[in-house]
């Protein structure tokens, strides 16, 4: 890699940044973080007593029309209402991609709603689609996708059957990044909706990012992963079981954890035997 490179030749900067590894673009508006500090949208989760930080409705955005109320308190009670007025599984699609609060749309190719059988009994929810779902519009295609339905598989799961999936953030983050507490904040209401109109049984929650966000905690996944918890929310009639896991792209980055995924999986198996759903 050369270290010269004349900032009049525009072609040897770019490819300085592929060179560095930054090869995609992350967000769809160009920031000078040096005159953020004011306007910084922060937001924090529903329920825990603090506001989330105002973001000025005149945030800069390419197609000024469609993007309003991006990162705005605003959008925030726009994505409960939406997504509290959703009656079916299929409203509930049509108000995420009605929803103009969240810029990732904007960079993604297509929404990643989710797969499997919607009347199953067991819900599992990820984190948010990647590249090979953002192509093909469904959740966990890509390898750790093929790692989850194997995991599934060795206890009798499957998404033809008795399995239903989804994420917490239904648009791919540019880059693959880590989606933003913004970017989870504005998502958590639909993803709630999601599973007060499935209403399953169990749920699992794959990784730490679905986890703390729908268990509304700070605590990482190695100490909330094989724990029993109870998922509630204001439209649930009663809580629903929820078994944390580790995220199958985490299993393929450390191997040795399997072991503890699969005694997690053998407690599922065990909890779903018990209500008589296996
Ligand atoms: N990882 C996730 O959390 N969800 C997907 O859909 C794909 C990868």
């Amino acid at each position: 890699m050369s270290l010269s490179i004349e900032s009049s030749d525009p072609a040897a900067l770019l490819q300085f940044y592929i060179d560095c590894g930054a090869d995609e673009a992350m967000g769809d508006v160009a920031l000078d973080r040096t005159k953020l500090s004011d306007k910084v949208a922060l937001f924090t989760q529903p329920g825990q007593g603090a506001k989330p930080a105002l973001a000025p409705t005149s945030m800069p955005g390419p197609g000024a029309a469609d993007t309003a109320p991006l990162g705005t308190i605003e959008s925030l009670s726009d994505a409960r209402a939406l997504a509290a007025e959703a009656k079916t599984i299929e409203a509930l699609k049509a108000a995420l991609e009605s929803f103009r609060g969240l810029s990732l749309k904007r960079t993604a190719t297509q929404i990643v709603f989710s797969d499997g059988n919607p009347a199953a009994r067991i819900m599992l929810v990820g984190e948010a689609p990647g590249a090979d779902e953002d192509r093909l519009g469904r959740p966990f295609v890509g390898v750790s996708g093929q790692l989850l339905d194997r995991m599934l598989g060795s206890i009798g799961l499957s998404r033809e059957s008795n399995i239903y999936i989804s994420n917490v953030i239904n648009w791919r983050p540019p880059g693959n990044r880590s989606p933003s507490e913004a970017e989870i904040a504005l998502s958590l209401p639909f993803i709630q909706r999601h599973i007060e109109l499935v209403n399953p049984a169990v749920l699992i929650f794959a990784g730490g990012v679905a986890a703390k966000a729908l268990m509304n905690t700070s605590v990482g996944i190695t100490r909330l992963r094989g724990k029993w918890a109870e998922h509630t929310s204001d439209g649930l009639k009663k809580p629903i079981p929820a078994l944390p896991i580790f995220h199958p792209a985490y299993l393929l980055r450390s191997p040795q954890e399997k072991r503890l995924a699969w005694a997690d999986l053998l407690k599922l198996k065990a909890r779903l035997k018990e209500l008589g759903i296996l």
